[in-house]
């Protein structure tokens, strides 16, 4: 019988099977998944034993709709009031007043860092950059059209095999989660190089497809100046970065470093708890982020503001998009029912960066676009706003960047969100737990071995490997 006062910060649950009665105690707005694994329940009649009624009610939640799998400090987003918040501060004050490199230390380490904590850091990531030489031979074997995000991908598992004292399978399991001194700077270490070496890595695989010659790392410039150099320099004497443009890179690298559990952290959180090697999770990471759900928006919607053209075409676009014949990318987010904090921020950006390039000749599109839609009752009542990609890749456009180069430009700047999710799940309290979450299992029930004289051909689509026409 259900308590006739229940117990506050208690869930009481009944299970109509058995009439068991559990009170689930709730801790932060949240109960713990495994509290339902009690309620077990003899098979109903015909009912399939995969099932395993007897072995306790689980919880279905494909796609993670409401699942939280961790515990953190680290981002914290309110998509009703368009909030966004790194370790506590709003991101239109980092945005302002902050640089990539000093948010990715408030990010990892949870707190703002002093003028000396910072020049400690911007050194040692700045002096991680420098890659061995053998590496131009590794983005050299790739083919010349090669995708600069299976570069990338690809790039961070390679820079793994350099470092065998922070394999977790050559040196111990235990070696990123001691959490005593000598294993913190062991994880620090490859926190720094892999922050540093990623802008390298991505600078290659960008030079690499431009037939140009790699670069040494400079010094003395920035984490996004130095980024801009390896892309850019052909050989000038005292070659700078345009400020404005360096400026514009840290702001959008900074907007960009963190979003709480997304898919690609999530990866990141995923892979990382079967205590591979960092460099591992973060190339899953990678791979995770260059899905066109995820990664690929940006580019997207420069592809939608060619197609549209030119202002006049916005209307018979709007249309097509109500009718569900196309998507309006750079609209809708799973989390923010209002815009998404980044977007102001990064339409101020392209402004100054249009200052400087010229006017990207899609802005007026893109503008024109906006407007239209912010009005329309389709868009109000989803309550579709822009995020962050709708600007994001105009700015790109602008400073010259190739379409497939976008997800470069996001991923860059992730890994400090990787590193911080994943250096907080290696010292989370009581240890790190594989995920290894459920399934419902619907598949055949246990059969026997058919011989193959005897079978009889199950057809049809999806049901026998598709043929293959060669070409000789
Ligand atoms: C981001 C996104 C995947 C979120 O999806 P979601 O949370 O699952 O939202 P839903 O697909 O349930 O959308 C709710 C409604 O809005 C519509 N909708 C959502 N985004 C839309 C868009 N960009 N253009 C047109 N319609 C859109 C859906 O068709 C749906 O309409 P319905 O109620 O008539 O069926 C989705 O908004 C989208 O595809 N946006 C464009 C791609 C993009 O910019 N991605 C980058 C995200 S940072």
């Amino acid at each position: 019988m259900v308590n006739a006062q229940p117990p506050k910060n208690m869930l009481t649950v009944r299970d109509n099977r058995t009439g068991k009665v559990v009170d689930i105690p709730i801790q932060d707005n949240s109960i713990p998944a495994t509290a339902f694994k009690v309620l077990k329940a003899p098979r109903a009649e015909g009912e399939r034993e995969e099932n395993e009624t007897e072995k306790g009610l689980r919880i279905a939640d494909k796609g993670f709709l409401n699942t939280a799998v961790i515990r953190s400090e680290i981002t914290f987003i309110d998509g009703d009031a368009g909030v966004l918040r790194y370790r506590g501060f709003p991101i239109e004050q980092l945005a302002t007043k902050s640089s990539h490199l000093e948010t990715a230390y408030l990010l990892i380490y949870g707190s703002l860092p002093t003028a000396s904590q910072y020049k400690v850091w911007q050194d040692e990531v700045l002096h991680h950059g420098v890659m061995h030489s053998d590496a131009e031979q590794f983005f050299k074997s790739f083919r010349y059209d090669a995708h600069p995000m299976a570069m990338l991908t690809s790039a961070f598992a390679y820079l793994g095999s350099y470092y065998s004292e922070a394999n977790p399978s050559l040196q111990g399991q235990k070696l990123f989660t001691k959490g005593d001194p000598e294993s913190l700077a062991v994880m620090d270490k490859q926190i720094y190089r892999l922050i540093g070496k990623a802008t390298t890595l991505a600078a290659m695989a960008y030079r690499v497809r431009q037939g140009r010659n790699f670069v040494t790392p400079p010094t003395g410039l920035s984490y996004t100046g130095s980024f801009l150099y390896q892309m850019d320099h052909l050989g000038e004497e005292n070659y700078k970065p345009h400020p404005v443009l360096e400026k514009a890179l840290d702001v959008l690298f900074l907007l960009h470093a963190d979003h709480e559990l997304n898919a690609s952290a999530t990866t990141v959180l995923q892979t990382g708890s079967s205590l591979v090697d960092p460099y591992s999770a973060i190339a899953a990471g990678c791979a995770s982020l260059y899905g066109p759900l995820h990664g690929g928006a940006n580019e997207a919607v420069i592809r939608m503001l060619i197609s549209i053209g030119k202002p006049e075409n916005v209307p018979g676009f709007l249309e097509a998009v109500k009718r569900k014949d196309k998507v309006l990318s750079g609209f809708g987010h799973r989390v923010y029912k209002t815009s998404d904090p980044r977007s102001f921020i990064v339409r101020q950006i392209a402004d100054e960066v249009f200052r400087v390039t010229g006017k990207d000749e899609l802005l007026e599109t893109a503008m024109a676009l906006h407007h239209e839609a912010m009005k329309d009752d389709y868009f109000v009542k989803r309550k579709l706003a822009p995020n962050v990609d709708f600007w994001s890749g105009l700015i790109y456009r602008a400073m010259g960047f190739p379409l497939d180069f976008f997800p470069v430009l996001f991923a860059v700047p992730r890994v400090v969100g990787w590193l911080a999710h994943w250096r907080q799940m290696m010292l989370q309290e009581g240890g790190v737990k594989i995920w290894r979450p459920r399934q419902i299992y619907v598949g055949p029930g246990k059969r026997d071995y058919v011989a193959v004289d005897e079978r009889v051909a199950e057809e049809g689509p999806r049901l026998t490997p598709s043929p293959v026409v060669h070409s000789g």
